[in-house]
């Protein structure tokens, strides 16, 4: 049995990830939680073949039901950005919305794997784990910030670059999800040696900035909600993919140090030149308590030296403004 509950499932990311977790034969029974809607979308959901069971819970009276024994917890709840906004500009609002689902998940699924997809990332993170340190529930192995769209974006823009098929190019992605805290590792993708310098800064920043895209494009009505939603599937698909089949698999997402071995916490000081960073996105092995390992950065080229040194204070400061959270 494994329940997977969505909270914010009525949502522009909520709905296509709920879709595509309903078509998982992993999961058995789906959780739709949101504030409205959530009764339409399940009864949707609930007609297609596959077999987990979907129920739909609609405002705080029912949050409890929601979550209760979830194995997995995953929140795209929240606001989306407008143009010319940063995904820190959401903390007002974002905040106190997660903090109210981890309240509850920490209460009733303290097991329950969450994964984190809400804005900002870099602080809605440690905005969880505080509220699980306070109902003595913390293992920092068990919480993670989604940052696979990041890894998605970079497979895509790097492959039409090098001419190769994304789904051929791997690029770990480390850092956090915003803006220059996200930093893709090029130099140790195969066929980007071949790149100009001009090139390899072009297609960083085009990683790094991927949401102000889409953000642009859709003009007022919100940031990436199905690149997004795919790209939570294929994270919260194999948390339990490697929980519940013992299957191995590696994913980088933005973890409590805390849950990371030595060696690849002292990379992060090393590499950033900070030693009070708590919350970094690492390489990530995935197992049935969660974080298994995780692995150091690696090699560096010199421009990517820069970029995580200029992560540090940025990434800081967004980890303080979460774990402050009251
Ligand atoms: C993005 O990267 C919504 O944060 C999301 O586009």
């Amino acid at each position: 049995m494994v329940k997977v509950t969505v909270c914010g499932a009525a949502g522009g990311i909520g709905q296509p990830l709920s879709l595509l977790l309903k078509q998982s034969e992993l999961v058995s029974h789906l959780s739709l939680y949101d504030i409205v809607n959530t009764p339409g979308v399940a009864a949707d959901l609930s007609h297609i073949n596959t077999k987990s069971k979907v129920t739909g819970h609609v405002g705080a009276d029912q949050l409890e039901e929601a979550i209760k024994d979830s194995d997995i917890v995953v929140i795209p709840a929240g606001v989306p950005r407008k143009p010319g906004m940063t995904r820190d500009d959401l903390f007002k609002i974002n905040a106190g919305i997660v903090r109210g689902l981890a309240t509850a998940a920490a209460k009733f699924a303290p097991k329950a794997f969450m994964c984190i997809i809400s804005n900002p990332v870099n602080s809605t993170v440690p905005i969880v784990a505080e509220v699980f340190k306070k109902h003595n529930v913390y293992d920092p192995r068990r919480i993670f910030g989604v940052t696979t769209l990041d890894i998605v974006r970079a497979s895509t823009f790097i492959g039409e670059l090098i001419g190769k098929s994304p789904k051929d190019v791997e690029c770990k992605v480390l850092g956090g999800h915003s803006g220059i805290t996200i930093l893709p590792l090029l130099s140790q993708v195969p066929g980007t040696d071949k790149l100009s310098q001009e090139q390899i800064e072009k297609v960083t920043n085009r990683i790094q900035f991927g949401g102000d895209e889409v953000v642009k494009a859709k003009d007022g009505a919100g940031s990436a909600t199905l690149s997004m939603a795919f790209a939570g599937a294929r994270f919260a698909l194999n948390v339990i993919e490697a929980a519940v089949n013992g299957t191995s698999v590696t994913e980088c997402t933005y973890i409590d140090l805390a849950a990371a071995d030595a060696d690849a916490v002292q990379s992060v000081k090393e590499a950033t030149g900070d030693d009070s960073l708590t919350y970094f996105s690492l390489p990530v092995e995935l197992g049935p308590n969660g974080v298994k390992k995780a692995f150091p950065i690696g090699s560096l080229s010199d421009y990517e030296k820069t970029l995580f040194t200029a992560a540090g204070a940025e990434l800081k400061g967004n980890i303080a403004k979460g774990a402050a959270f009251e």
